[in-house]
């Protein structure tokens, strides 16, 4: 499996056309309270020289590489940090201190970061919370996305209690893909599990519905828990067979909110394969079409596929290809960990956000520190909802 080296094979495949000085000389908004995590200086970002090839494909992009060499051309988007949910291994029952209104980047503001990061080699967008779909009139934020030069595909993440009726208008306004989140086929368990009733129901509706509005890929979501959902999973991986459906299973990740959760329902990756294999033969397959860490593998036949998202048994960090982007406009370039640029009171003020961006690459770090049964690597998060997950 991966390891969190930095690649030097990766790094050579990679294009970089910035100037090395220009990497260094941000004004610095950025706050790197976690100086542990730096790259050490002089990685690929002193690479040069664009191919022939990429340079045909994006004639306007050069790419964005961080300290370690690996290519950024993603950004997840946390367009609120609310949700109408309350995931036991997310947040905690009565909620989180909610941003104010005015500390929300507005449509505007997400779109002139987007478009900024656009030129600077940004090319794939995931709109995320909290729950996107709370945040009024979504589809009018995707269709401005859409319009940003460079920006090729945006895809969505939502637990699709709200999806059904505006699945259609978020196609139709440049959405492609969307993953569901959903963590039990049993009504009383995803009730439980969701802390709202009548949930299932209204997922699964939302599902049917990114079906007929024809997003393709569609995954879903399902964060293990032993105890919880364990005599689930092979059920959730015969939902792969008959439809065009992407189950991935997801490892807990600890935050401050699901310390004893995460700890003691742990789950892993290896074994939901190994009880999914127990029921039919599972062959290594690509995948569907994403940005993501996952392995993915199918039965027989199937018109879907099983993925594995591995954080805490496998290191997937040396191929992250992604930034966040904050509900209140932090640049963040790990989801874990204290480092994060403040972008809003800049972009406010009419300033230049490139450098702000330039040095958030620079010092993302190698990888995430994340230990079961801590919150320590998580850098003090309360839940993954507070940035973008
Ligand atoms: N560990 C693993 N996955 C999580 N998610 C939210 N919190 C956690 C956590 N602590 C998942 C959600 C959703 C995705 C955005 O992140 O289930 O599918
Ligand atoms: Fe909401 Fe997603 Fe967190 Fe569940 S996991 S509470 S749906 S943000």
């Amino acid at each position: 499996m991966a390891g969190g080296q930095p690649s030097g094979r990766e790094r050579e495949s990679r294009s970089v056309n910035r100037a090395p000085e220009k990497l260094g000389a941000a004004g610095s908004g950025a706050r790197a309270l976690d100086a542990s995590a730096r790259p050490a200086p002089s990685n690929g970002a002193s690479a040069n020289g664009v191919s022939g090839n990429r340079l045909l494909e994006e004639p306007s992009a050069p790419a964005m590489v961080d300290g370690f060499g690996r290519r950024i051309e993603y950004l997840r988007i946390s367009v609120t940090d609310k949700c109408n949910l309350r995931c036991v291994y997310c947040m905690p029952e009565e909620g989180l201190p909610w941003l104010r209104r005015d500390e929300i980047l507005s449509y505007e503001e997400i779109t002139e970061v987007v478009r900024v990061m656009a030129g600077m080699g940004l090319r794939r967008l995931r709109l995320t919370g909290g729950e996107p779909l709370v945040r009024k009139d979504l589809p009018r934020l995707v269709a401005m996305l859409a319009g940003v030069p460079g920006i090729d595909n945006i895809a969505l993440s939502t637990n699709a209690v709200l999806l059904a009726p505006m699945a259609r208008r978020l196609r139709d306004a440049g959405v492609s893909r969307v993953n569901i989140s959903l963590d039990s086929l049993r009504p009383d368990r995803a009730d439980a599990i969701a802390r709202r009733p009548g949930t299932l129901d209204r997922v699964l509706h939302g599902l049917d519905a990114a079906e007929g509005a024809g997003f393709d890929p569609i995954k879903i979501n399902v964060v293990l828990m032993r105890g919880e959902n364990d005599d689930e999973i092979a059920d959730f991986a015969e939902l792969s067979r008959g439809r065009p459906l992407h189950v991935r299973f997801i490892e807990v990740m600890p935050t401050e909110s699901n310390l004893e959760l995460s700890a003691s329902n742990f789950l892993s990756c290896d074994e939901a394969l190994a009880a999914i294999a127990e029921v039919d033969a599972l062959e290594p397959v690509p995948g569907p079409p994403g940005n993501g860490p996952a392995a993915y593998f199918s039965f027989p036949g199937a018109r879907g596929t099983i993925g594995v998202i591995t954080p805490m048994s496998h290191n997937f960090c040396s191929r992250c290809n992604r930034m966040r982007l904050t509900a209140d406009g932090q640049l963040r370039p790990c989801l874990f960990g204290t480092i994060q640029t403040p972008l809003r009171d800049a972009l406010r003020r009419g300033e230049d956000l490139r450098p702000l961006v330039e040095e958030t690459l620079r010092i993302k770090p190698e990888k995430h520190l994340l230990v079961r049964g801590s919150s320590e690597g998580s850098g003090g998060l309360i839940a993954l909802s507070q940035t973008g997950g």
